[in-house]
């Protein structure tokens, strides 16, 4: 079963505009005359879609990609940018709770853990966007093993519509214990709490050794009342193990489940897209199996009845017992994609728990429209289903 998503066409094209203004940077930043850059990026491809198939069920370091590196991330872009923003911004809107807990309020807080390139926060500001939530203030922040990420978050942030504060921390979800007392803070005022396809990353460390999770039971634990935690993973188990071992034993209420493949619609692909498929021999990823679950904290906001859907061996949805199916609202047009840019954006690197050198404060800076695209033609001829 598809994931309905309202506005999907002219969000995906706006994914995809994300991904032709931003590729060429990124590319470039490989270094490498021989093999020349592209040909790394190539074995990059190979290299983490082989250890996404085969290699996240080991609890073994080894066996996970090395995002400090420049051609993995930039592999990992082209892959899945698109897919991953798509997902976020749909779940968001698979029942109308969020919008309507977000409506007026003059800032918001988000918290994305293992949020890589800031698929999350795409996702989650072009929803914002849609619906014309997006508050005077957006503050986020961006915990993940590998903070190098906020080198190609700079990159795809030039090419956002709104001004935003990111900042960006270093945690190990499988080793940290304690929370900074900086990040704290503002996981203590969270709305939102991001997994995005990062608990798969960890999952098996938990398995291995139950003790491993006290750093993300701890970032739950902090949560205040009426905070989101939106999970969203592979479809191989991992969602019973974070609902049962860390959504449940956190006081969080499930506010619905969705389990199925959604799908990246069809579209042009640019010039550029086009391009590096045909160098790449790679299709970024248009469809996965996925288990999205959005929880809320228990406490002084009421939560609404779960929804659980699900589809059966032919496809057909199935809704559990007492539960409705969630309602999707239909969203503004494709015009509200634009919308004015903010002044005071501020994006950081913060060394957390362990120092790590050579990152350095990142200046204030104005958003670029972004650029149309260059031409544009038939779509990607196959589905990538790599995850
Ligand atoms: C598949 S990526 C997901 C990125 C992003 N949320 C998305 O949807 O595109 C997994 C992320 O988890 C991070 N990660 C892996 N192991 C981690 C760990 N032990 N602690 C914190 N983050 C980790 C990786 O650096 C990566 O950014």
């Amino acid at each position: 079963m598809d994931l309905p998503v309202p506005n999907a066409q002219p969000v995906s094209d706006y994914f995809r505009r994300i991904l032709t203004d931003i590729l060429e940077e990124l590319v470039d930043k490989v270094p490498g005359r021989y093999p020349s850059n592209t040909e790394i990026v190539k074995q990059s491809l190979r290299g983490i879609s082989n250890l996404y198939k085969n290699g996240l069920r080991f609890p073994n370091s080894n066996l996970r990609s090395d995002w400090d590196d420049p051609a993995n991330r930039c592999a990992y872009v082209f892959l899945y940018l698109m897919h991953h923003c798509y997902l976020v911004y749909g779940s968001l809107q698979y029942s109308d709770e969020v919008s309507r807990s977000w409506r007026n309020r003059s800032s918001l807080k988000v918290c994305s853990i293992g949020g890589g390139p800031g698929s999350d926060l795409v996702g989650l500001t072009t929803f914002l966007r849609v619906h014309r939530i997006f508050p005077p203030s957006l503050e986020c922040l961006v915990l993940d093993l590998f903070p190098n990420w906020k080198d190609t978050w700079d990159t795809i942030y030039a090419h956002q519509l709104d001004s935003f504060t990111v900042t960006y921390s270093s945690c190990d979800l499988v080793k940290d214990k304690g929370i900074h007392t900086r990040d704290l803070q503002f996981i203590k005022q969270a709305d939102i709490i991001t997994l995005s396809k990062s608990f798969s990353a960890v999952s098996a460390f938990y398995r291995a050794d139950r003790a491993k999770g006290i750093f993300l039971r701890n970032v739950l634990q902090h949560a205040k009342p009426g905070c989101f935690v939106l999970y969203i993973d592979n479809d191989c188990g991992g969602s019973t193990q974070f609902e049962r071992d860390f959504a449940s034993r956190t006081g969080m209420d499930l506010v619905f489940e969705f389990r199925g493949t959604p799908t990246f619609p069809k579209g042009a692909y640019s010039y550029t897209i086009r391009k590096y498929h045909n160098l790449f021999d790679f299709s970024p990823m248009r469809s996965c199996d996925v288990t999205i679950q959005l929880f809320r904290k228990k406490g002084a906001v009421q939560s609404g009845q779960a929804v659980r859907i699900e589809s059966n061996s032919t496809g057909q949805m199935r809704a559990n017992s007492s539960i409705k199916q969630a309602a999707v609202p239909q969203g503004p047009p494709v015009g509200v994609i634009l919308s004015a840019s903010r002044s005071t954006p501020h994006h950081d690197v913060i060394p957390s728990y362990n120092t790590f050198p050579g990152i350095s404060h990142h200046p204030k800076r104005t958003n670029p429209r972004p650029k149309r695209k260059t031409a544009t033609t038939s779509c990607c001829p196959q589905a990538c289903t790599i995850l």
